[in-house]
């Protein structure tokens, strides 16, 4: 990239011209005080492998960290407000940075929370917490219905979908080769699996979205031979249908013309170097039964594999059909991904990012209820993804509803995201979501990947830390009373009390 190599051409330049100068006039010897110790530290920057923003802009990148130290950003994923209402940014950022670095991830002082503001949530626990040593740090979920010949057992925290395509080849690799460290999944995203995510051979969701990106037809419908090609492949553990995701609910996927290389055109099997818009529905189906049959082909065609599907909640109406198509069938998906209205994205309108689509939590609760209200649930592993990073947030999901979960864009900050809100332009600085083999060479896989395994072991661990302090002895027995929600100045209420349960079988 430009800025590396016109570096390592200025400090050349600037050696060559010194040492010439200095034949005809010495006093020029004086500027290598200035000269040589920015050279050095250039050069620093570009061999170390922990600091990407610093590989890719030797001595600038420094800038960034100045600038931060005065005025840390605004980030717009941390949307929990501190004492005086502003966003939490630092604090939850340096707290991904620091356990995928694997360092001290305690806090000085006390809370940072403005904790009677409306909206507050909190765990009650109890006199009596359990000694976390009895706890299974590396609880797992075993995914699989009655129909399915394969079931996978499943880490409770998994990397959510995020293409390559939307990532780059060496954020790929790292976030694979840190799943394969850490023992969990990591999804493939829509853009198909490549050569990236079976190179390090951890477990791999693949995603299977409106574009059927590699087990696609000419004409862009599914191909069931091809998909069964790669459903069967080894590294392959679950298959996740995608209808919807929470930052584009109804919008397809987009792969900007700038990152669709012939690689990647390749892979997917399209034309190279255009903007590339998957359809908002699926070609496959277009009613509930339709969309049963749909998951019983794939079921049949990977030979028994975990099948499910993911999705935003929008009309509750269409999910109530699909409940009653899956009684009236007697077939059940193995695993249903509820994504909140607030999850990320590479690329979308910002309409569709903001207004639509509806939050995890209610989402959430309205998913689980209508299968326990259906006698469904027994058969179907809920997984929750949007906003979980913390041992607290991967509790709530669980006391929801939810049986696992999956994160995306703290996966991004644990391999160097810095959110430079880039990843739509190919010009994402830390080489995370880029095409740009200069800016993602930056990316060091085998660091990053360690830092991948340290963020979800370290999460995992605070979360179980946090249920032994609430007396709860496994996730499984996580409940919405040991949620509290603070609704205005004197009322509180538990989380049984806003999303009440529903009794199983009450719908049928
Ligand atoms: C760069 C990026 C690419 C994504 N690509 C996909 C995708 O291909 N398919 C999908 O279902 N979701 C995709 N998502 C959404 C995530 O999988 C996830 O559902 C959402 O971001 C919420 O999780 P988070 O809050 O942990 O980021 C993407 C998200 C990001 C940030």
């Amino acid at each position: 990239m430009k800025v590396r190599s016109g570096f390592i051409l200025l400090s050349v330049l600037t050696i060559i011209l010194t040492a010439g100068v200095c034949l005809i006039w010495k006093p020029v010897l004086w500027s290598l005080v200035v000269t040589a110790p920015i050279i050095l530290i250039g050069f620093y920057d570009l061999t170390q492998k922990r600091q990407t923003i610093l590989r890719n802009f030797p001595v600038l990148g420094h800038f960034r960290y100045l600038l931060e130290s005065i005025r840390p950003e605004i980030m717009q994923y941390f949307v929990e407000t501190d004492t005086q209402g502003r966003p939490i940014n630092r604090m939850f950022r340096s707290l991904i940075y620091q356990r995928a670095k694997d360092v001290t991830d305690t806090v000085p002082f006390g809370t940072q929370m403005d904790v009677y503001r409306s909206g507050y949530e909190w765990m009650d626990h109890s006199m009596y917490a359990i000694d976390k040593k009895i706890i299974d740090t590396k609880p797992r979920v075993l995914v699989g219905g009655k129909h399915c010949r394969q079931p996978y057992s499943a880490s409770l925290m998994n990397v959510s979908a995020m293409s390559y395509g939307s990532l780059s080849k060496n954020a790929v690799l790292a976030l694979n080769k840190g799943a394969k460290m850490g023992d969990f999944a990591q999804n493939t995203g829509e853009g198909s699996i490549s050569p990236f995510h079976l190179e390090p051979n951890g477990d791999l969701i693949w995603q299977i979205g409106t574009g059927y990106f590699g087990c696609r037809t000419k004409e862009g419908t599914f191909c069931p031979d091809s998909f069964a090609e790669k459903a069967n492949l080894d590294s392959v553990k679950m298959i996740e249908i995608k209808i919807s995701q929470g930052a584009k609910p109804g919008h397809g996927g987009i792969l900007p013309a700038a990152k669709n290389t012939k690689e990647i055109a390749e892979i997917r099997n399209i034309t190279p170097h255009t903007d590339v818009h998957s359809p908002p529905s699926h070609s496959a189906f277009s009613n509930p039964e339709e969309l049963i049959e749909f998951i019983s082909l794939l079921r049949e065609r990977s030979n028994g594999k975990p099948i499910g599907f993911k999705l935003c909640v929008g009309k509750q109406q269409e999910f109530i059909e699909i409940c009653k198509a899956m009684i009236k069938t007697g077939v059940t998906p193995d695993f249903i991904t509820v994504d909140g209205g607030e999850g990320g994205t590479g690329a979308a309108p910002v309409e569709f990012s903001n207004s639509l689509g509806m939050p995890l939590r209610d989402g959430l609760a309205f998913v689980y209820d209508t299968l326990v209200g259906y006698g469904l649930k027994d058969e179907i592993k809920l997984m929750a993804s949007g906003k979980i990073f913390t041992g607290f947030h991967i509790a709530r999901a669980l006391a929801l509803g939810a049986d696992m979960v999956s994160c995306a864009r703290a996966m991004m900050m644990a391999i160097g995201c810095i959110q430079a809100l880039e990843c739509n332009t190919n010009s994402c600085p830390v080489g995370v979501a880029t095409q740009n083999k200069s800016l993602m060479s930056g990316l060091d896989v085998n660091d990053k990947s360690f830092r991948v395994a340290n963020f979800h072991r370290k999460t995992l661990k605070s979360f179980t830390e946090l249920i032994a302090a609430a007396g709860v002895d496994s996730p499984e027995k996580l409940e919405r009373k040991h949620v509290n929600r603070r609704i205005g100045m004197n009322v509180i209420k538990k989380y049984d009390e806003i999303f009440p349960y529903t009794k199983a079988n009450s719908l049928l």
